[in-house]
């Protein structure tokens, strides 16, 4: 026996979670809880796949059609509940619906869309188990230390299931069941239908609850229940709280799984790490990190602590401490950090550095270069064995158009630097500090740009003259007003562009 369709409600409103996302946009571990339901759904291999959305939405359908473009869309055009969220489903599912006769269909399986963590395992047990009950339902129930918010299993003296109460149709008695309703059901198709005709907005809510199709199918025969073996898989999501409580709990067992594996994490509380993530044997994770998208860490590397690593690749044996970094891979041994910023598009090989206060962004740095201090490197491609000066950056925006710079192999790039691109400088080529190089520059070269040293003596800040210690005669401070006064008159130089060294400590060595 297959299931003939999977049914997953994603048109409610969320209100709960008080945001403008919808609520099965959410994610948890990189995954939102839609594309996580119907990935589950899909391993029960039913013939129909379908999503129930509401007729407003337009963030949730992109995502359902990416996941899965097969996938039917049922459109639920008023928010009156999971009962009528599920009339609209029998209404256009002809092909399913349509000719049903009790007993003789392939079961619907209908699944809430907001169960963040539900995995297929779950599902092929809770078919497997229905299909060898002859029951006309089923519903799939875990027990809950705290049953709070959910619909409560209520079962008669022989323990067959009677009815599903939400918690606040409930009687104190009926409260203090822990055995809860997942939202999970296999349905014979004839009874389900027949089921939704009779339902009635007589609770709590107003709402038409698919819970009480559960009490109609029991009136029919037997309506059976499959208890789902880890409790974690099939809790519901309603507001933030439930969300950080359940990311919390899967988390930590994500970063057990990769502690089996051999990598050690010191602080599993602070490691946050997303279902696609690779790790390797051996590789280190220190508090703070978020390892996220397509990320993978090959062996012997260290990773934080506090980074962040967005689709990136860390080669064998890097360090990479305190960093932001996307898209961009990371050679084997390479030295990223403390405090750098990698923007995607960088490819850093085997040996390289990028220091603190370093930004890179479609940067291309080959094997033994180093980038150390503050620099920024955009749309750059520097050869191996090279140094960029502390400070340096290369201009590559004019804005309008981005362009390139390009970095031989064995440069010095001197301090404070501006490439303004697009330029290239050769190969061996060393710059003096502070250049701005505007022009290609040949291999083999040393380049330098002036810049005039000027030198005014005694100088007093505007804030610090007045009447009464300024000589607006001489245009000078008065002589008992002047800073330094012991070294006389002569002290006082106003002429720009005058370099005294015997005055400045540390003037520039061309003037001597
Ligand atoms: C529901 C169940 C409750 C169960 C709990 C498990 C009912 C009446 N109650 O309560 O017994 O313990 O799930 O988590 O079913 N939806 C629609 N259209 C609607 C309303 C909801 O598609 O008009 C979808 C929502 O998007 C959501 C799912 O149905 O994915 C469940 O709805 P929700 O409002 O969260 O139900 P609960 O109050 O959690
Ligand atoms: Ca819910």
């Amino acid at each position: 026996m297959g299931i003939s369709a999977a049914i997953i409600l994603a048109a409610g409103q969320g209100t709960r979670m008080k945001s403008k996302t919808p609520k099965v946009l959410f994610s948890i571990a990189g995954v939102p809880f839609i594309r996580r339901v119907m990935r589950a759904a899909k391993a029960t291999d039913p013939r129909v796949l379908s999503v129930i959305l509401a007729r407003t939405d337009e963030k949730v359908t992109p995502v359902v059609m990416s996941e899965n473009p097969d996938t039917r869309r049922v459109v639920q055009d008023q928010f009156k509940g999971t009962g009528y969220a599920v009339q609209c489903a029998v209404d256009q599912l002809g092909d399913v619906f349509g000719h049903a006769e009790q007993g003789k269909f392939e079961p619907v399986m209908i699944l809430a869309g907001d169960m963040p963590l539900l995995d297929g395992q779950t599902l092929t047990a809770f078919a497997r188990d229905y299909e060898n009950s002859g029951s006309l339902a089923s519903v799939l129930t875990t027990r809950l230390s705290n049953p709070f918010g959910y619909g409560r299993i209520v079962r008669d003296g022989e323990g067959n299931v009677t009815s599903i109460v939400e918690e606040r149709d409930a009687t104190d008695e009926q409260r203090a069941i822990h055995e809860v309703n997942t939202s999970i059901y296999l349905f014979d198709p004839a009874v389900l239908k027949e089921g939704l005709e009779t339902l009635t907005s007589d609770n709590d809510q107003h709402e038409l609850y698919l819970t009480d199709v559960i009490a109609f199918a029991a009136t029919k025969g037997r309506v059976s229940s499959f208890e789902a073996p880890d409790p974690l898989t099939v809790e519901g999501v309603n507001d933030r709280v439930q969300l950080a409580d359940l990311a919390q709990r899967y988390n930590r067992r994500v970063c057990e799984k990769w502690m089996r594996e051999g990598v050690t994490i010191l602080d599993p509380s602070t490691t946050w790490i997303d279902d696609s993530v690779e790790l390797a044997r051996d590789v280190t994770v220190l508090p703070g990190c978020f390892l996220r998208g397509k990320t993978v860490v090959e062996e012997d590397a260290v990773v934080g602590p506090y980074t962040t690593l967005i689709d990136a690749t860390v080669h064998e044996g890097a360090v990479v401490e305190r960093a932001r970094v996307q898209q961009t891979e990371i050679g084997k041994h390479a030295n990223i950090g403390p405090w750098t910023y990698l923007r995607p598009g960088n490819v850093l090989d085997d040996d390289t550095k990028a220091g603190a206060f370093v930004e890179m962004k479609k940067a291309h740095v080959d094997h033994g270069t180093k980038v150390p201090h503050l620099i920024y490197l955009g749309d750059t491609h520097i050869e191996h064995d090279s140094n960029v000066g502390g400070g340096t950056i290369t201009a590559n925006y004019d804005g309008k158009n981005k362009h390139r710079t390009h970095i031989g192999a064995g440069v010095h790039i001197g301090a404070g630097n501006m490439l303004v691109a697009p330029v290239s400088v050769g190969d061996g080529v060393t710059t003096g500090a502070g250049s701005v190089i505007r022009h290609d520059v040949s291999d083999g070269s040393l380049v330098f740009s002036e810049n005039t040293q000027h030198e005014v003596k005694n100088w007093l800040p505007r804030y610090e003259r007045s009447d009464a210690n300024w000589d607006y005669g001489n245009g000078r401070p008065k002589a008992d007003e002047q800073p330094g006064a012991d070294s006389g008159d002569d002290a006082w130089h106003s002429d720009e562009g005058t370099a005294d060294d015997s005055q400045a400590p540390g003037a520039d060595q061309k003037n001597k």
